[in-house]
């Protein structure tokens, strides 16, 4: 908390004014009070504030109006939108303006006094506004203080096309609310590199980022691993222990993987979020968490509400803000950037130069349908650095290494699926069916599910989040199928890929 931030708040009734007003003194700020667009304005041009605190309809006019002087005029004070119940289209599109957080009336007062914790909490955030705002490019570059943090987080996201340019200048946009963020994208896109990119380029970047893989939990352990535990709350709990949400606070929480969270827990993570309080396993008290949720997945989500799989009101509280991040065939003139940017990443962490990327080289390159997007193509470029003993870098050509194909025939394997449900109907296909009946049916179904697992894993180059995304499984299903089989992995990229 801040107590020496000063707050305006604006609000027509004058009973709730005050109770607002009273709210925030007992908190030890210092508070302004305005009942119209006009007074606030007036108030606004006469002395600064650390936030603004507004209601949405005013007698003159919208609090909207307020949140968008306050951005014309480059204005470091956070806005807090207080809108009626039932309106949650007026919230979003306050945040999607630039709103710090909103608050639904009736207001709850902790709610209240959390909201506006969080809003005051970095007095010095006029470098919050480092970041580029309003409609045009994004100024990137310049600035004082810690300005370089969002520059560099942004400029490691490489590619120049329409599509990137969008995604980055979105970042930049929403990286000064505290809206939450869905990044959507097929596997391999960046997801987590947009993650952390938003982070470094928010007013939270001194705070933590902690990533979290939904589908790598057991599902037993999710409570105590997302909002900790008490002493003695479970069997081996023999301490207090913290979880990400609170090992989060005043940061960021990526919920990696979000589509693979089991429907049980999306319930209790959709009320912390709302509640923005956890009550640790074991614990009667609440404890007031001030986080930033940002999540990925590679699923379709709404299809997935359609189908039952995920919440509905879990779904909107998350994708206030959706980061669509397109797929490498459709942004294919960011390939010899990213060539470039991967092959000198290569050699940092070898220590060694590397080949020379000539026009063969990347025409090659340019043949594969690169499914797995930047990941396969971090892999294509891992082995032809291995594969190349002279100056120039070797490219296999596609049809050596993997099925040639083109990105938009893509096929999904046409597999005999082993999964449940399915053992009555193996392979109809009659590429895969054996010329006489199997005698032993499980065993013929684990050695093609071998087979295809081997196959995806090594396409993948060893990522069970991409085979998972490539086979549309989830990832418990693919370390459990792993494991069942006794499928050997390298060790390294095992680690790599189980989350926390
Ligand atoms: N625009 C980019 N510029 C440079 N490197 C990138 C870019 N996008 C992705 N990468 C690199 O590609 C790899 C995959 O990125 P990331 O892990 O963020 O993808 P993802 O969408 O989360 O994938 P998955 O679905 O497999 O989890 C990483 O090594 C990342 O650094
Ligand atoms: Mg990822």
């Amino acid at each position: 908390m801040n107590p020496a931030a000063s707050i305006l708040v604006i609000d027509d009734e004058p009973d709730l004014r005050t109770l607002y007003e009273l709210t925030l003194l007992r908190e030890g700020y210092r508070v302004e009070t305005a009942a119209s667009v006009a007074e606030a304005r007036e108030q606004l041009s006469a002395k600064r504030f650390d936030a603004v605190i507004t209601d949405m309809r005013l007698p003159d006019g919208f609090g909207m109006e307020l949140l968008q002087d306050l951005r014309n005029q480059n204005r470091r004070e956070r806005c807090v939108v207080m809108t009626a119940y039932g309106s949650a289209e007026n919230a979003v599109e306050a945040l999607r303006c630039g709103a710090f957080d909103y608050l639904t009336k009736p207001v709850d007062l902790r709610q209240f006094r959390s909201v506006v914790a969080s809003a005051v909490q970095d007095p010095g955030h006029t470098t919050a506004l480092r970041v580029a705002r309003g409609a045009g490019a994004p100024r990137l570059a310049g600035g004082a203080g810690d300005a370089h943090k969002p520059t560099y987080a942004l400029q490691r996201l490489v590619g120049e096309s329409a599509a990137m340019q969008d995604v980055k200048q979105r970042i930049a946009k929403v990286a000064r609310s505290m809206a939450p963020v869905l990044i959507r994208g097929e596997s391999g896109t960046g997801k987590e590199l947009v993650a952390r990119a938003l982070h470094a380029s928010s007013q939270r970047n001194e705070g933590p980022l902690v990533a979290v893989n939904c589908g790598a939990i057991p599902e037993n352990l999710l409570e105590a691993e997302f909002f900790g535990a008490r002493k003695g709350s479970y069997t081996g709990a023999s301490q207090d222990r913290d979880g990400y949400f609170q090992a989060a606070r005043g940061g960021t929480l990526f919920l990696d993987e979000i589509g693979d969270l089991p429907l049980a827990m999306q319930s209790k993570l959709l009320r912390a979020i709302q509640e923005r309080s956890v009550r640790p396993l074991g614990s009667t008290q609440e404890e007031p968490v001030d986080v930033r949720i940002v999540s990925a997945t590679h699923r379709d989500l709404a299809a997935d509400v359609q189908a039952g799989r995920f919440r509905q009101d879990l779904y909107y509280r998350l994708n206030v803000i959706e980061l669509m991040i397109p797929p490498l065939r459709e942004r294919l003139e960011d390939l010899p950037a990213l060539c470039a940017a991967l092959l000198s990443r290569i050699g940092q962490e070898s220590g060694s130069p590397v080949p020379r990327l000539t026009d063969d080289a990347l025409r090659q390159i340019a043949r594969y349908p690169l499914t797995g997007n930047i990941r396969e193509l971090e892999n294509l470029l891992h082995r032809a650095v291995a594969l190349s003993d002279g100056q120039d870098l070797v490219v296999e050509s596609p049809a050596s290494s993997a099925p040639p194909s083109h990105p938009q025939e893509a096929q999904p394997l046409q597999a005999p699926s082993a999964a449940e449900g399915d053992r009555a109907a193996p392979a109809a296909d009659a590429a895969g069916v054996p010329p006489t009946l199997p005698h032993d049916l499980q065993a013929w179904l684990d050695q093609q599910e071998r087979e295809i697992l081997v196959r995806a894993l090594k396409e993948t180059g060893f990522n069970r989040t991409a085979t998972a995304a490539r086979l549309g499984i989830s990832l418990r299903q693919i370390r459990y199928r792993i494991e069942r089989l006794n499928i050997a992995t390298p060790h390294a990229s095992e680690g790599a890929d189980d989350g926390l």
